[in-house]
């Protein structure tokens, strides 16, 4: 009985230095946390650290340290924009599903889980589909048909080979948009009416019954004024009606773009956000985090007084983030929208003025305060407060 009990003890202690990742010095294999990579420390949690995945970066043979970090620092990578319809179908009826797939082999080879990105958004659209709604040569019906066909095929591609997938993308309204009070917007609301979220949802459970399946947004990082100016709340009430019809979601993704410019979070507002979303019983995921900066003349200029701020104000975002999703047990990856200021939508995307110093690593793959920070939540949260994730099974 002794014996069995020391065995025991002995079994568990086993699994708890395993799962700290901290193994005995004697044990031969220690590695200081600060050394080991964001996937690993991010399995002592069962939390995914994913990234976007830029395919023409990943293919540079000249840039050899953009795949070597994918493959080694990440467990899950979504494509950055190579699963978007105007990528996979640019010819109507003419699938291409190349650049995609070669995403999808290379997680399978670094071990990894793929977010599919992304089903239904009004961005990114082939311009033979919106010309033709454009110019009434594709009426209201055929749009349907041909949304769920998109659906059906891609998913269908894909099946079994996807993890989470971006069901529908932004479907609603900032509080900066008109009228004010937040609303869906954008092309698939004012062509098909509110419907079209529930049924995206449907097509894509009937075709992978195992994928889970989220909305996706950004803004949406904590409650607000909780009136018809939050948009929190909206998203909140939304999938609280699709989970009340039935409706097959299974998360709520939160993208998670923050700019240091604003009134920055905190991980409290953050996680009852969270708290809240999968006391709907949804999973939640952290889903293209990153934290900018205006890039004054000075900072472009190397002043270290205008940066220094700003980097640190970006670490500090991520790890707003971070903690939160580390506190709720739902909140099952936490994906950066590319780890390199190198390749970031950020400075093609914000120019006027022009933002940056967004990501982990800096223009030369050289760790940023901001990978850091994460690597030193990862590291020093646990338990009672931060226990494994609770995996979530598809809703039929
Ligand atoms: O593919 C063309 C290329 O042929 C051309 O030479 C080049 C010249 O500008 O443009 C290329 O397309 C660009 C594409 O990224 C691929 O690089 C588009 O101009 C550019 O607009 C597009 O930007 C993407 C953006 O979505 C479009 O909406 C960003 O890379 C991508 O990071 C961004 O991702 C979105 C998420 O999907 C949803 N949430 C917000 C997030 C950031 O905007």
């Amino acid at each position: 009985m002794k014996m069995k009990k020391w065995i025991a003890a002995g079994a568990t202690a086993l699994i708890s230095a395993a799962l700290l990742n901290v193994m005995p010095a004697s044990a031969g294999n220690w590695t200081k946390p600060s050394e080991q990579t964001l996937r690993a420390l991010g399995e002592r949690h069962r939390l995914y650290i994913g990234t976007a995945v830029d395919m023409a970066a990943l293919n540079d043979a000249n840039d050899p340290q953009y795949r070597a970090l994918v493959g080694s620092e990440f467990s899950t990578v979504t494509a950055e924009n190579v699963m978007k319809w105007e990528s996979l179908e640019p010819t109507r009826g003419t699938y291409n599903w190349g650049p995609a797939d070669q995403l999808i082999d290379f997680a399978r080879q670094n071990r990894q889980l793929v977010r599919g990105h992304v089903l239904v958004w009004q961005n990114q659209l082939p311009s033979w589909l919106t010309s033709g709604v454009a110019n009434g040569t594709i009426g209201t019906e055929e749009l349907r048909g041909l949304l769920r066909n998109h659906i059906t095929n891609v998913v269908t591609h894909f099946k079994g080979k996807i993890w989470q997938w971006d069901v529908v993308n932004e479907a609603v309204s900032d509080p900066w948009d008109s009228p004010p009070a937040i609303h869906l917007k954008g092309f698939w609301a004012q062509q098909l009416g509110a419907g079209y979220i529930a049924d995206a949802f449907r097509w894509a459970r009937a075709a992978d019954s195992k994928a889970l399946l989220f909305y996706n947004d950004y803004n949406i990082e904590a409650f607000g004024a909780r009136d018809s100016s939050d948009k929190t709340q909206f998203v909140y009430d939304m999938v609280k009606q699709l989970r009340d019809n039935r409706v097959p979601i299974d998360g709520v993704g939160s993208q998670g773009h923050l700019g240091t410019q604003y009134g920055n979070y905190d991980a409290f507002a953050v996680a009852d956000a969270l708290n809240q979303f999968s006391s709907l019983g949804l999973a939640t995921a952290f889903t293209e985090v990153d934290a900018r900066s205006q890039m004054t003349a000075g900072v472009q200029a190397g002043d270290s007084n205008e940066i220094n701020p700003r980097v640190q104000a970006s670490a500090f975002n991520y790890s707003v983030l971070l903690q939160a999703c580390l506190s709720n047990r739902h909140c099952l990856s936490f994906t950066v929208w590319g780890f390199t200021d190198k390749h970031s939508w950020v400075p093609t995307w914000f120019t006027n003025p022009p933002e940056g110093l967004a990501t982990l690593y800096d223009e030369n793959y050289q760790p940023k305060k901001a990978y850091q920070t994460v690597k030193a939540d990862l590291v020093y949260a646990g338990a009672p407060h931060v226990l494994p994730r609770i995996p979530q099974s598809p809703r039929r």
